[in-house]
């Protein structure tokens, strides 16, 4: 049997986190992987998370199972961050920690094939590398709706309504509400009225993929397109990943929310998403959801990590302006758009071959398609990246 399984290829994101921590050279600066790291190169440990963690060990508890559907505090807290606090909506809608942001589009995906199996999944041309993956191993057929514009440098909105217009009523579409990954180009909340009016008319199925809520303007503002949704009284599915807006990567902590159209709709669901989980992995990891819980229901330290999450995305838009400036200093004058893109990530327009000779000529990753991660850039940093692009641009 295990003769037949076939050498695959590294993934084309992890796989170069894998390469990079291979990689003997000391100046290697990994851009690959969306990770937030801090001006000594490291991940951040937050504040309001330290803080979190150590009550969290003080209690010292066992460590029991969690629910299947996870610890209840932790849902109750994410309900109240994406929806708002006492929001009508949460009568209606189920709500399931998840194994970040990863196993909610998986938990997501399964619990939607089971209800529409011929259903085409559309996902932005291009989108995250896993989106493809994940959707077409949980069984669907996946296409693409045009976004990216290279020309203009930004989001070709017409060419995305139309082919949103053209999809068959019940497909599901992928959407990033904010930070776009991996071109960093979003659109604006006139541009996403347009998009729930299209969804609405179309029959399309809203699949929100909110990675990255805080990094482009504020909570509020990149959380929108939800409050957009649920206005729209359409039934849609968000899922959200706390990895990079709490700094706990490692510790796998998202959650998936499907709305419906009533308590009673949210219930059945909320009964099938219990089923996906049970057979998938029994029931989630609760360290992570206690300091998500920790931090959110307490105002104070609430109020911490919002400065904490203000503080990240304030630096990462300075960091992409001094990219900017190294480059120009090294005669890349056509580059400034990477000071207006938004969240971790760049789209560069460097070509894979390009990217190649980054990585392999001076120990800079980042992903084939061009995609750089700028929240890894530092002072010590930034102008050894400038002076590499610029060399393999030349
Ligand atoms: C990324 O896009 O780099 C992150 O979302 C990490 C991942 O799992 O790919």
């Amino acid at each position: 049997l295990l003769e037949r399984a076939e050498l695959a290829p590294a993934d084309p994101i992890l796989g170069l986190t894998e390469a990079f921590n291979n990689d003997g050279r000391s100046d290697k600066v990994n851009l690959g992987v969306g990770v937030y790291l801090d001006e000594g190169g490291k991940v951040p440990l937050m504040e309001a998370v330290r803080e979190a963690e150590q009550r969290i060990v003080a209690e010292a508890k066992p460590h029991a199972y969690l629910p299947i559907d996870g610890l209840p505090a932790f849902r109750d807290e994410i309900r109240k961050l994406v929806f708002g606090a006492d929001a009508p909506v949460l009568e209606r809608t189920a709500t399931v920690q998840a194994v970040a942001g990863t196993g909610a589009l998986k938990v997501g995906a399964d619990f939607l094939r089971q209800l529409n199996p011929s259903a085409t999944v559309l996902i932005s041309d291009p989108s995250w590398e896993n989106h493809r993956a994940l959707f077409t191993r949980a069984g669907f057929k996946v296409d693409t709706y045009r976004y990216y514009d290279a020309e203009s440098r930004g989001v070709d909105l017409e060419g995305m309504l139309a082919d949103l217009r053209g999809a068959a009523e019940g497909t599901i579409v992928v959407l990033h509400p904010c930070c776009h990954n991996p071109t960093g180009y979003d659109l604006t909340p006139e541009q996403w009225d347009r998009v729930v009016e299209v969804v609405a008319e179309r029959g399309l199925f809203a699949f929100v993929d909110m990675a990255y809520q805080g990094f482009a303007a504020g909570l509020a503002e990149d959380g929108a397109l939800v409050g957009k949704f649920v206005q729209s009284g359409l039934p849609f599915i968000v899922g959200t990943s706390y990895s990079k807006t709490f700094g706990l990567y490692g510790q796998r902590i998202g959650s998936l929310s499907v709305v419906g159209a009533s308590a009673d709709e949210a219930r059945r669901v909320l009964s099938q998403l219990k089923i996906v989980i049970r057979t998938n992995y029994s029931n989630p990891p609760a360290h992570g959801a206690k300091i998500v819980a920790g931090v959110l229901a307490d105002p104070a330290l609430r109020g911490v990590w919002e400065d904490e999450l203000a503080k990240m995305r304030n630096r990462i838009a300075l960091l992409r302006k001094d990219l900017v400036k190294g480059l120009e200093a090294q005669g890349v004058t056509d580059m400034g758009f990477i000071a207006e893109q938004r969240g971790m990530f760049s789209y560069s327009g460097l070509t894979t071959h390009q990217m190649v000779r980054l990585r392999e000529e001076f120990g800079i990753y980042g992903t084939d398609a061009g995609r750089m991660c700028v929240a890894a850039l530092n002072a010590d940093n930034v102008g050894r990246v400038a002076k590499a692009i610029a060399a393999v641009r030349s």
